[in-house]
């Protein structure tokens, strides 16, 4: 089984969209194996978002990523970042399908609701950021023998 790292960025959480976005993933058969709500330190936010330190945007994200606590979380399953990339959307709410995350609740790229890690190694690097492996929580699911061929 794949892990991904996820987080409902300030946006969400202000609008109240945590148990809807949760909901989604959870009925589509996904395991939460851990979850909690803080504010970044800019020290996080430097490490989550390295790649795009020297970009313009930058300065920008980190206000807004900062500008509230986040509700960050990690889900399960197999084939788990495709999947779950495919259930946020582009990152333009603008250009994201009907259906996905960003595309039924966020207008703006600079105010896009969700993150979520884009390849299995960019998932182990962003959980090793953002929780300890004592934070992490194995266990069985009780539909898994009705999700898994
Ligand atoms: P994320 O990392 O947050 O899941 O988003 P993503 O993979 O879809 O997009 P990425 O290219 O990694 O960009 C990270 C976040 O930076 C903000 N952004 N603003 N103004 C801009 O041109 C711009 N480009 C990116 C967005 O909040 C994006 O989610
Ligand atoms: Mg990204």
């Amino acid at each position: 089984m794949e892990r991904t790292f996820l987080m409902i960025k300030p946006d969400g959480v202000q609008r109240g969209l945590i148990g809807e976005i949760i909901s989604r993933f959870e009925r589509k058969g996904l395991k939460l194996v851990a979850g909690k709500f803080e504010v970044l330190s800019e020290e996080r936010v430097m490490a989550h978002y390295a790649e795009h330190v020297n970009k313009p945007f930058f300065l920008g994200l980190k206000r807004y990523i900062t500008s509230g606590p986040c509700f960050l979380f990690v889900f399960e399953g197999k084939d788990i970042v495709r999947i779950t990339r495919e259930m946020i959307g582009a990152t333009n709410p603008a250009e994201s399908s009907p259906g996905t995350i960003r595309g039924d609740y966020a207008l703006e790229i600079g105010m896009n609701v969700i993150h979520g890690s884009d390849s299995p190694e960019t998932a182990s690097r962003e959980i090793a950021i953002h929780f300890t492996p004592d934070e992490i929580s194995s266990y069985v699911r009780i539909d898994e023998p009705y999700l898994y061929e």
